[in-house]
């Protein structure tokens, strides 16, 4: 079967004999009393990677969105919810809108209308928190930063950052031959945004990184105001000795290999879209290793979602956008190679020419 449908983009995969061995898989004490070292050292190299002063391991995104959102101060803040956020971060706001915080939307990766509502809506006693996902998968494109952090700067509030999706495939000095850039340090990296104090950033290391551990890193005082807060860090188990070996080992990895890792995926992403357009089709998702059919290109996406997987292709059929129509996307790995790109898209090209053919048979009969 091929597979496109995992979100190991670099085909991380962290087999047990490849990791450090550990002694036992948690100390059995929450991270507030005692923090591994080796935790430790992977929170500071994922700071580094990514731009940011300090950095602090949780087990998952929900696990750190719903203790941030618990401790923002909800008479004091209005939260502002860019709408194509990811579901967890919307759930956290959600925490904090049932704590009493005030919450407005705005249009996605629309800085004109966030800044339409702060202006209309900010308060000289409430600070704003910006709340965006750092890349979107679904349209193709990173968040305006330098746009959003400068209203969050102007109103003397903050910008809240889930950069799971960039983490691993972004990074520094991107250019037109280069677009993901170097290292993967994510969205802060490839803006050219580092180290600013009005930033606080989530990301999930279970996608690029294939490590399933979740980072906070921002400014060496708002990640300290976090651990001597946090909630999780007294009442939850922290992420596992091995996990934490597995995210070590794929910081290794990314160091060593990360860049030509890269340079395979965009090989087979420009391939794609390439012999894509090449028969007039134009999939969602720009160079990024997500790439969404359009509703036209995939005619009825439930039928061809069942063709593919009768000719051993998986795809991810999904609710995608706002309509809440089927869409088919297809997630696209370090591992996969050009054969497996174009059996894909010949496959997709022969299925949407034999639905023409049957559409214009049903309209004859
Ligand atoms: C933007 C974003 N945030 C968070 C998550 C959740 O990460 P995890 O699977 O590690 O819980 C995902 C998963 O796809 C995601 O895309």
């Amino acid at each position: 079967m091929l597979d496109f449908t995992s979100a190991l983009y670099l085909g991380m995969r962290h087999q047990s004999h490849a990791l450090r061995p550990w002694k036992s898989f948690t100390g059995g004490v929450p991270a507030a009393l005692r923090e591994s070292r080796p935790g430790i050292t992977v929170a500071r190299s994922m700071a580094d990677l990514q731009g940011s002063e300090d950095a602090v391991l949780a087990p998952s995104t929900l696990h750190l969105f719903w203790d941030l959102f618990g401790l923002i101060g909800h008479d004091d803040t209005i939260i502002y919810m860019d709408e194509g956020v990811y579901p967890i971060a919307r759930w956290g706001v959600e925490r904090a809108a049932a704590k009493g915080a005030v919450v407005r939307g705005f249009r996605h990766y629309n800085t004109d209308s966030l800044t339409e509502i702060v202006r209309t809506t900010s308060h000289r006693r409430k600070r704003p928190l910006i709340v965006s996902d750092g890349f979107c998968p679904s349209c193709g494109r990173p968040v305006p930063l330098s746009d959003y952090l400068s209203i969050a700067e102007a109103f003397g509030g903050y910008l809240l950052l889930d950069d799971t999706q960039a983490l691993g495939i972004l990074g520094h000095s991107p250019s037109r031959n280069n677009p993901y850039g170097i290292g993967g340090g994510g969205i802060l990296r490839w803006s050219n945004v580092i180290h600013n104090p009005r930033l606080l950033v989530v990301s999930s290391m279970a996608k690029a990184f294939g490590a399933p551990v979740a980072v906070l890193s921002g400014s060496k005082a708002m990640v300290s105001h976090f651990r001597e807060r946090s909630k999780i860090r007294v009442h939850c188990s922290p992420p596992s000795n091995a996990i934490i070996h597995a995210a070590e080992h794929a910081l290794a990895l990314n160091k060593n290999f990360g860049d030509r890792m890269r340079q395979n995926l965009l090989r087979l992403v420009r391939r794609f879209r390439h012999l894509m357009a090449r028969a007039g089709f134009l999939p969602k998702g720009g160079v990024f290793p997500v790439q969404t059919l359009s509703r036209s290109e995939s005619l009825d996406p439930v039928v061809l979602h069942e063709r593919l997987l009768s000719h051993g292709i998986q795809t991810v059929l999904h609710q995608g956008d706002a309509s809440k129509r089927a869409l088919i996307s297809l997630l696209m790995n370090a591992r996969h190679g050009l054969p497996d790109i174009d059996y894909l898209v010949n496959a997709l090209i022969e299925m949407t020419r034999v639905n023409k053919l049957e559409v214009s048979y049903e309209i004859r009969t």
